[in-house]
């Protein structure tokens, strides 16, 4: 007997077959049960006839509870009407009956669920959500090894900031004091840029920002590439077909996923190349005259990102920034050094800033003034700074956010949805 996985059911249509997995719901009706059962690919309804199945098989129904562990032999039958296969049960063993499970048909509000989250992964949605993280996950591998793109591990114990001081996780680090916790492997992949050409990594990334909005995880999963000679303009191409490649790749995997989380494919379907281009001085004039109150200067807020693309089918490049507000290895501007080539792509339907990426500043002395203008600890950059000094080519790259991204397919707006076990400013369980 074949034990089969439920995605690949409708090979063995008239077949008998072996299924495992967990009972997430059941009915009776007189002498016949429906059980529903999942096995983490897929789904079935398996049909016990009190009349057909051994009397032992009929018992054991009787003992059936929520997310009960099974293992079942059957025939493989086609929904009359619904392109659905279902499985006339044969026989059965029960490996476990399940305790009376905590998440019921009720409505739950999102802490208890979050409490629950080591159950809670098992409903459909979450299930759904985290089969199409995994294809975002592989569509970025495939897409950078179709590109020359190689991948290369930064390490996540630094001894310095990527991104600001003000939101590093400290540890303790034996005699040599402390180490914190990576914000991007970015400094690093720059680095090996000038070894491999082009590079990304990939990897958990750590923020203690007090930010308690739906976008911010303290834990969070980046993908962060570079490349040598590759200008601001390349850069955002390169942005561009990535996520092109991405959205593609989840339309093709996970049509059923969409499904149950009642994703509007169309809105996916849209995203296609050229995305909007836009200077940030335009977007603020932008969301100014959409009634926000943004002034010259700002960084956009969620509220801004928002009314930015609101009407837009495509995400929204915002570039050249303001050098004050971005952080000090952005490359200035040369037709106004009051600006970095910088950008940051704004997902549409409200997702917010998936991307960060710029042009890097290559020249020596250039970097060093902006750094000293920071007051940044020079001697623990002096090995970045030495990158300038032996062979510094003009180059660029990026970071995504994992999470970010994964909700925007979804449609899924809370990023804590979007990650296996989230970490937040108030939650660290389970
Ligand atoms: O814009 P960020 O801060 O850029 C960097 O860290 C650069 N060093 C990347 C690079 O150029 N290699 O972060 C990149 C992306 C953001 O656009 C956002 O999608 C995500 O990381 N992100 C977060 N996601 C969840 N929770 C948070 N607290 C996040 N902070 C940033
Ligand atoms: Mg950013």
């Amino acid at each position: 007997m074949q034990t089969i996985l439920l995605k690949n059911i409708a090979n063995y249509l008239g077949q008998e077959v072996a299924v495992r997995g967990w009972i997430y719901n059941f009915r009776s009706s007189g002498s016949i049960s429906f059980l529903q059962v999942r096995d983490g690919s897929g789904f079935v309804q398996a049909i016990v006839s009190k009349n057909e199945a051994p009397a032992e098989v009929w018992e054991a129904c009787q003992k059936i509870t929520i997310e009960t562990s099974v293992e079942i032999v059957g025939t493989v039958t086609k929904h009359p009407k619904k392109e659905e296969y279902e499985l006339q049960v044969k026989d059965m063993k029960i490996v476990q009956v399940a305790e009376e499970y905590p998440i019921g048909k009720k409505e739950h509000g999102p802490e208890f669920l979050l409490d629950e989250r080591h159950l809670w992964l098992r409903s459909s949605k979450q299930w759904a959500t985290m089969r199409v993280r995994n294809t975002v996950i592989n569509a970025t591998y495939e897409y950078f090894n179709q590109n020359g793109f190689i991948k290369i591990d930064t390490p996540i114990l630094t001894p310095t900031a990527c991104e600001g001081t003000t939101t590093l996780f400290e540890v303790p680090y034996f005699d040599l004091g402390k180490a914190y916790l990576a914000q991007s492997g970015q400094l690093y992949l720059e680095a090996a840029a000038m070894s491999f050409g082009r590079c990304f990594d990939f990897g958990p990334t750590f923020r203690a920002e007090k930010s308690k909005t739906r976008r911010h995880l303290t834990e969070f999963w980046m993908m962060d590439a570079e490349a040598a000679f590759v200008h601001h303009e390349e850069n955002m191409k390169i942005q561009e077909e990535l996520i092109c490649y991405i959205v593609k790749k989840v339309l093709e995997n996970n049509k059923k996923d969409l499904q149950i989380l009642e994703r509007d494919v169309s809105k996916l379907e849209k995203i296609k190349a050229p995305f909007v281009r836009m200077t940030y001085h335009d977007a603020i004039k932008k969301v100014q005259s959409l009634g926000s109150d943004i002034k010259d200067g700002d960084d956009l807020g969620a509220d801004d990102e928002t009314l930015l693309t609101q009407d837009s089918d495509v995400p929204i490049f915002v570039e050249k920034w303001p050098r004050q507000i971005k952080a000090f290895y952005m490359k200035r501007d040369p037709q106004n050094p009051e600006v970095v080539l910088g950008s940051d792509l704004i997902a549409t339907e409200g997702h917010g800033e998936i991307i960060g990426g710029s042009e890097r500043e290559d020249n020596y002395d250039l970097l060093l003034s902006r750094m000293k203008e920071e007051k940044m600890p020079l001697a623990d950059f002096q090995w970045y700074l030495d990158l300038r000094k032996y062979g510094s080519v003009p180059h660029s790259g990026f970071g995504y956010g994992l999470e970010r991204i994964t909700g925007w397919m979804c449609g899924v707006h809370h990023v804590r949805e979007t990650i296996p076990f989230p970490r937040m400013i108030n939650r660290l369980k389970p």
